[in-house]
């Protein structure tokens, strides 16, 4: 199946998801599980928030899938995350061994994509995808990524 095919599916699924979760932590929880269980090439799939009202500012970890990592609070001058908190800006790093920023969380890992999701117009938190595969956030994958993220700072806006 064509690469643009596949993501169209996925992004269906996702679609699905929104609609039938109760809340944000709802849709957060099952769309980490859809992107590693049906992304292949997607082997650490999790979200950090930053804590409300820390200063100076920390991303705490939140709903993830694979294996447990070390890094479970990080400063936004920090990683590969800090970087992409800090700037509002999606980074995709190809090969994470060449990138100084890199903070490690399986040695496995080859190329990782973090977007930051935003509230009206601000960074609170951000999606983090590691891969085991050198390359794999092409633009197609990246816009499925920040598709994602942008649905749910779209459902933290939501009044509850
Ligand atoms: N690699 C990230 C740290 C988080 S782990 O990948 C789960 C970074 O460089 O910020």
């Amino acid at each position: 199946m064509a690469v643009a095919t596949r993501i169209e599916e996925i992004r269906k699924e996702i679609d699905g998801l929104a609609q039938s979760s109760a809340s944000a932590q709802d849709l957060m929880r099952g769309m980490v599980k859809l992107l590693h269980e049906r992304m292949l090439k997607y082997n650490w799939v999790g979200f950090y928030m930053l804590e409300p009202g820390a200063q100076p500012p920390m991303l705490v970890l939140g709903a993830f899938e694979g294996a447990m990592t070390p890094h479970t609070r990080i400063p936004l001058n920090e990683g590969i995350c800090g970087a992409a908190a800090s700037s509002g800006q999606t980074v995709v790093v190809d090969d994470v061994n060449k990138d100084p920023r890199y903070l490690a969380c399986s040695l496995e890992t080859k190329s990782e994509i973090v977007v930051p999701v935003f509230v009206k117009g601000k960074v609170v938190g951000e999606l983090d995808i590691d891969s085991h595969f050198p390359a794999a956030f092409t633009s197609e994958h990246q816009e499925l990524v920040q598709y994602c993220a942008a649905l749910v700072g779209k459902t933290l806006e939501k009044p509850s």
